[in-house]
């Protein structure tokens, strides 16, 4: 009989050992806690929603961008174990981590690919509210919130760019650096303030690194828990 991949992988003695090994592990420790802390009947306050019947495939979008988000949160914390920003070391720990740390090319990978994938994710997930109305009040301020973490997830590309300081990078972000400076007024601050000088160097990496790596993370995690709680509180919009 012909198995789908699926059935083989779940058919596979050692995959089945890991899923009974973790089931047992997490149900061990889920039983200790719930023991003490009475957790289950918290959690099915928080988790137990009925899913309406309209919800369809253009609904998880959302959802799928989230999970590239957090991919790239613990992808994100190992390639930190080993690269170093520094304008004469970032080059060569991005060489390091690719060729010889285990599984460095792998979650390096893993990093650059859902971070371009997010961006296809969130554009679809904009269509979606966009085409089923749900920017209408009372989800208006909902989607302000939506268009700062838009602008959040192209900002967490641009400033990562430049992170392997390849030619590429340099080039690109003096490209980059140099759009704001047409803006009346503040637009050669800015610049001066991303380049930290006259040319993209060690000051620009170091900022860039700063925004990529805290500044924006810790913004984007501020932002998607009120994204998620007015969703939450507002409840999922209706049927077209
Ligand atoms: C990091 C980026 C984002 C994440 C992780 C995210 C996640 C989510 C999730 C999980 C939902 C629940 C329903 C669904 O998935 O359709 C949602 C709803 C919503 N999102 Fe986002 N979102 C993001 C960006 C945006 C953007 C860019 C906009 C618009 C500019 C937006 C506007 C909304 C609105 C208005 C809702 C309520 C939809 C409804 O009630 O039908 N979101 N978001």
């Amino acid at each position: 009989m012909k198995y789908k991949w699926f059935e083989k992988i779940e058919r596979s003695a050692n995959v089945r050992g890991l899923i009974n090994w973790f089931t047992l592990a997490t149900g061990f420790l889920y039983g200790e806690f719930d023991d003490r802390l009475d957790l289950r009947s918290a959690l099915q306050k928080v988790l137990k929603k009925p899913v309406p019947k309209h919800i369809n495939f253009w609904f998880c979008f959302g959802g799928f961008t989230f999970l590239l988000f957090v991919i790239n949160i613990i992808t994100g914390i190992l390639l930190l174990m080993y690269y170093r920003p520094t304008i004469d070391q970032a080059y060569d720990s991005i060489v390091h981590i690719t060729n010889n740390v285990p599984f460095g090319w792998l979650v390096r990978g893993f990093h650059h690919w859902a971070a371009n994938i997010m961006v296809i994710t969130v554009l679809i997930h904009m269509l979606r509210i966009y085409f089923h109305g749900a920017y209408k009040h009372p989800r208006d301020m909902n989607w302000v919130v939506g268009v700062c973490l838009f602008l959040l997830v192209l900002s967490f590309g641009f400033t990562g760019y430049l992170l392997p300081w390849n030619q590429v990078s340099f080039w690109a972000t003096t490209i980059g650096a140099e759009i704001p400076s047409t803006f009346p007024v503040a637009g050669p601050y800015i610049t001066y303030f991303l380049k930290g000088g006259d040319s993209v160097g060690q000051l620009a990496l170091t900022r860039f690194f700063a925004f990529h790596v805290v500044i924006l993370p810790w913004i984007t995690v501020g932002l998607l828990s009120l994204h998620f709680l007015m969703v939450r509180r507002l409840g999922i919009s209706g049927p077209l």
